[in-house]
């Protein structure tokens, strides 16, 4: 692959992209071809954050390539409770295994893990920023039902800000031709500007409408999520957020018959139970496609893989990201790092937080 890391699924081509969606399709096909492919091999995850599917599905398709797996899934019982660094951590687990699933509640933790790694790694979601394996799941899914991943009009609903599933599909498709977006949400929960920033210059069209019924007959594609209450400051502003968006039977009624209704779940309470029976639900098949989409990335990802530890030193900014949920805010000895952003703006290498000069 062109880039030895998936922070972002940007770091993936569109050739790569249609490479392993056509390797998870042939994988499905006959699973038992493929159920040798990483013998010998280890995959670590290290997940900071509570995680069911992520996590089960990158172990999963590492047993089912015929790899192992080692890893915790709380990490109070490793070293980072004795107050390990994220580097330290990374620098020796990199050197332990081959491929490195890493989730983290902080944005920017699984960049800010790449630069220390041997092993390859793959962003399991970091925070409210990204989730690339998500959106490869996503991508799978659509693509086996819808046929293509053009020209559709792709409805997102819940928590647009919070989401990071949301970021990054919302980056993915629209590289994609023509599709457009309806962006459903309460005026506090909307999109980053950084997202809008990319619509923007991507030249999609875009509306954000505060009302999923208006939004129904629009749609090809409705992108449920549940309000993330483990990112919101206090109790009493979630409350304020929570259950004003369900999709139920009755909104149904006013959708195309071809919609295809995703969620990356868990759910809440923001799809009720009898949709699940509607042919048109497909949130259960596209956690099968996950598994079988990671299983096609983490293959493309060993093929040549590079094991050269990547330089330790970088180039350090004088300016601090102002982002609070920024993984430089709790590892500081991480080089303060940005992109240029036009006039006196600076845009996060970690987080893709704007700051000023
Ligand atoms: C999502 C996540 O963790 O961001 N879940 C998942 O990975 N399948 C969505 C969520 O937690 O709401």
């Amino acid at each position: 692959m062109k880039n030895k890391h998936v922070i972002d699924l940007e770091d993936i081509s569109r050739e790569e992209l249609m490479e392993i969606i056509e390797l998870a399709n042939r994988i499905m096909a006959s699973p038992e071809e493929y159920s040798e492919v990483c013998k010998g091999k280890i995959l670590a995850t290290l997940f900071y954050e509570p995680s069911t599917r992520t996590q089960m599905s990158f172990k999963t398709a590492m047993l089912r390539l015929g790899g192992n797996v080692i890893g915790f899934d709380n990490p109070q019982n490793s070293s980072v409770s004795k107050g390990e660094s994220l580097k330290d951590t990374i620098t020796v687990v990199g050197g332990y295994t081959d491929i490195i699933a890493i989730r983290h509640p902080s944005e920017g933790a699984a960049k800010a893990a790449s630069m220390y790694s041997a092993a390859p790694v793959i962003n399991a979601g970091d925070g409210g920023h990204l989730h690339p394996t998500q959106t490869l799941t996503d991508v799978v899914t659509l693509y086996n039902e819808k046929g293509t991943l053009d020209n559709m009009c792709i409805g997102l609903c819940g928590d647009l800000k919070n989401g990071r599933t949301v970021h990054s599909l919302i980056k993915t498709m629209s590289h994609f031709e023509n599709n457009s977006f309806v962006l459903i949400s309460t005026p506090e929960l909307t999109v980053p500007q950084y997202i809008k920033d990319i619509l923007n210059r991507s030249g999609c069209k875009y509306q954000e409408i505060p009302n999923l019924k208006d939004a129904m007959p629009l749609l090809d594609v409705l992108y449920m999520t549940r309000i993330q209450r483990e990112r919101f400051a206090s109790e009493e502003e979630y409350e304020k957020q929570k259950g004003i968006f369900v999709l139920d039977r009755e909104k149904l009624t006013y959708a195309k018959s071809d919609l295809k209704i995703l969620h990356p779940l868990p759910r809440v309470d923001e799809i009720e139970e009898d949709v699940d029976y509607d042919s048109r639900a497909k949130y259960f098949i596209q956690t099968v496609y996950g598994m079988y989409a990671r299983m096609a990335l983490i293959m493309t990802m060993l093929k040549d893989v590079d094991r050269t530890p990547m330089p330790r030193k970088f180039d350090t900014h004088n300016v601090r990201c102002k982002n609070p949920r920024c993984i430089t805010q709790q590892e500081k000895y991480l080089p303060k790092r940005f992109h240029k952003a036009g006039g006196d703006m600076l845009l996060c290498r970690y987080c893709d937080d704007r700051t000023l000069i």
